[in-house]
């Protein structure tokens, strides 16, 4: 995708607000993340308990540019007012088709061990979707994660995305969905329906 300044960069809802990663979130980004190691290492390859704020801060930089860039796109989401970090999640483009207008992307979500499990996953999972087919070009937002995710499968049913491949089929998964030779799910939403 190429350069295009005009990406939609937030979200605000009554609990959270969904925006853009950059300068200055190292802080609150370290500190979500070094407290859930336990919880986001099977999934989430970069969660170290070691991660400094220099390491994160340089994180959300990067992440910034490749958003600009139209690359991918990671988010935060912050608490209302902005002083904690509560996840994160992101759209990353799988397919284009100019031919049909088709624009894919799947949603990557975590949560916070500290807030996970309050039905926050849940609600983000909502809130994207509802954003991702709106104000962004997406046609289909897929979701994939591992059978073995139970929170992850069952976010997904709860915000209303439909199975596509499930028990029995074959899925390739995106980075750290699941590991290998782990069964994968694949839970699709389209624009319109
Ligand atoms: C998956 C994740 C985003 C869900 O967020 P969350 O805020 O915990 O989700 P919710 O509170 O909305 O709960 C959604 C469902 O998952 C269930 N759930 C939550 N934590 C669970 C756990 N540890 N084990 C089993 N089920 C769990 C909830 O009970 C709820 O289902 P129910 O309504 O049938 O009871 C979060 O657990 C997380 O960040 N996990 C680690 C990263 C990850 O797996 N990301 C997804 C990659 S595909």
């Amino acid at each position: 995708m190429s350069e295009a300044p005009s990406w939609p960069r937030r979200r605000a809802t009554t609990r959270f607000v969904i925006r853009a990663l950059g300068a200055g979130d190292g802080a609150r980004l370290r500190e979500a993340v070094v407290g859930s190691v336990p919880h986001l290492a099977p999934v989430i390859p970069w969660a170290r308990s070691d991660l400094t704020v220099a390491e994160a801060e340089h994180w959300a930089r990067v992440a910034w540019l490749r958003y600009r860039q139209g690359v991918d796109f990671a988010l935060g989401i912050f608490s209302v007012g902005g002083r904690r970090l509560l996840g994160g999640a992101s759209f990353h483009c799988v397919a284009r088709s100019p031919e049909d207008g088709e624009l894919v992307a799947e949603i990557g979500l975590w949560i916070s061990a500290g807030d996970a499990g309050a039905g926050l996953g849940t609600e983000v999972l909502r809130a994207l979707v509802c954003w991702g087919l709106t104000d962004w070009p997406w046609t289909r937002l897929l979701w994939r994660c591992a059978a073995s995710n139970s929170a992850s499968r069952r976010c997904a049913e709860k915000a209303g995305l439909r199975l596509v491949v499930g028990d029995g089929e074959a899925a390739t998964g995106a980075d750290g969905a699941a590991g290998v030779g782990e069964h994968l799910l694949c839970f699709e939403a389209r624009r319109g329906e």
